[in-house]
């Protein structure tokens, strides 16, 4: 490798390979030696970044979309006045595909994040993703990192990441002209350290997600950063996530961090309807679920109160799939929620939890087609 760059070993993990930048005085990893294949511990994999092989890249210039583009670089090169920086022009989804007793990769529902894309990208006014370009994006980005799709059998995955972000440049607050729309994978475990085991939650009440009238019911970069105060402190203060409530009458409840919320009651699965929740496919998902196994389903306001009747609560989104809740604290009363057996996921959550991830396995029957194959 030719300078600025020299290969230097900083000790940190044997199976990557350290390059260090000489001029710009940073570490970076290039590549990743073929051991690490055989390294990866697939039932101990945090949620969190994993490098793999390729990324899959299209750029929108003169009103359209080019040739779909494959990298192996993990950096992008864009211009210091780009909008996605300076003023938020920027979406993402998250998704995951799974491999299945039959070794076949499996994607689920790709269609709801394709057009929760397309609706990020109204809502900011961005160039609109077609879903078969989407599609065909996730598709090769998946197939040409299978390896790294974990083995069936360790409750793992491999997380997708669309992203679309404003790469034009403006210096007044007007939308890009020009966009970039890649996707990453990256084998991925649960979300949250206690896996399928319930977490506790914190209430806050100082702090708002989403604008009642804004941007919390598309999955835009600016409600995440409006959202890591609030989540630093409650992780801080030994709690897994925050509940957020609706911004207006701070009376119902939003989301349970980045996730949605349920409860449920008398076999009825209850979730909150409100306008700045992002539409979760997985508690859509849910829903139907519920409703084929016989509960009945709400969507409708959850005021704070009616925690207190709960049998159950969980948070539900692609990451966890469910997260039990087993207690819930309000920051500012120290009012606590407790649903459950100590320790325990409920009935209803463990049954709802398990169908879900049977169909996403391909275990289960489909009976709603949700899931497409990759290959
Ligand atoms: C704020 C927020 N709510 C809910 C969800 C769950 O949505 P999904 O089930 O589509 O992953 C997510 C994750 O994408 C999220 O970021």
């Amino acid at each position: 490798m030719l300078w600025p760059f020299a290969e230097k070993d900083p000790g940190i993990c044997p199976d990557y390979k350290y390059y260090y930048n000489l001029a710009a005085g940073h570490f970076f990893i290039l590549t990743i030696n073929s051991a690490i294949m055989q390294n990866i511990d697939w039932g101990k994999l945090p949620f969190g970044y994993f490098q793999t092989d390729y990324n899959v890249r299209c750029y929108y210039r003169n009103g359209q979309w080019g040739e779909i583009e494959v990298s192996s670089s993990t950096h992008i090169n864009i211009h210091m006045a780009a909008t996605c920086l300076h003023y938020g022009q920027e979406a993402f989804e998250g998704m995951k595909a799974y491999r299945g007793k039959d070794g076949r990769v499996r994607l689920f529902r790709w269609q709801e994040n394709a057009r929760r894309m397309q609706r990020s990208a109204d809502g900011i006014l961005m160039a609109r993703v077609p879903e078969e370009l989407f599609h065909k994006m996730v598709k090769k980005a998946v197939s040409l990192n299978e390896k790294y799709v974990p083995p069936h059998g360790y409750g793992a995955a491999l997380y997708i990441r669309p992203l679309l972000i404003g790469t034009g440049i403006q210096v007044g607050v007007n939308p890009a002209k020009e966009y970039l729309f890649m996707v990453f994978v990256g084998p991925v475990g649960p979300y949250f350290k206690e896996g399928f085991n319930p977490v506790t939650m914190q209430i806050v009440r100082d702090f708002d997600r989403a604008a009642p009238l804004g941007t919390g019911h598309i999955k835009v970069g600016g409600n995440y950063a409006g959202s890591l105060r609030a989540s630093e402190r409650a992780k801080a203060e030994g709690y897994a996530s925050v509940i957020f409530l609706e911004a207006k009458e701070k009376k119902y409840i939003d989301e349970a961090g980045p996730a949605n919320f349920y409860g449920i009651k008398d076999n009825t699965y209850i979730t909150p309807k409100s306008d700045s929740i992002l539409p979760s496919i997985t508690n859509m998902s849910l829903m139907q679920i519920a409703e084929d196994m016989g509960m009945k389903v709400e969507r409708r306001e959850v005021a704070v109160e009616e925690l207190e009747n709960f049998e159950e609560a969980g948070a539900c989104g692609t990451a966890a799939i469910i997260s039990p809740i087993g207690k819930i604290v309000d920051r500012e009363s120290g009012k606590e929620y407790t649903f459950g057996k100590k320790g325990q996921a409920g009935a209803w959550s463990t049954k709802l939890y398990n169908k879900l991830q049977g169909i996403q396995y391909g275990e289960e029957p489909d009976p709603h087609g949700w899931v497409s194959f990759v290959d």
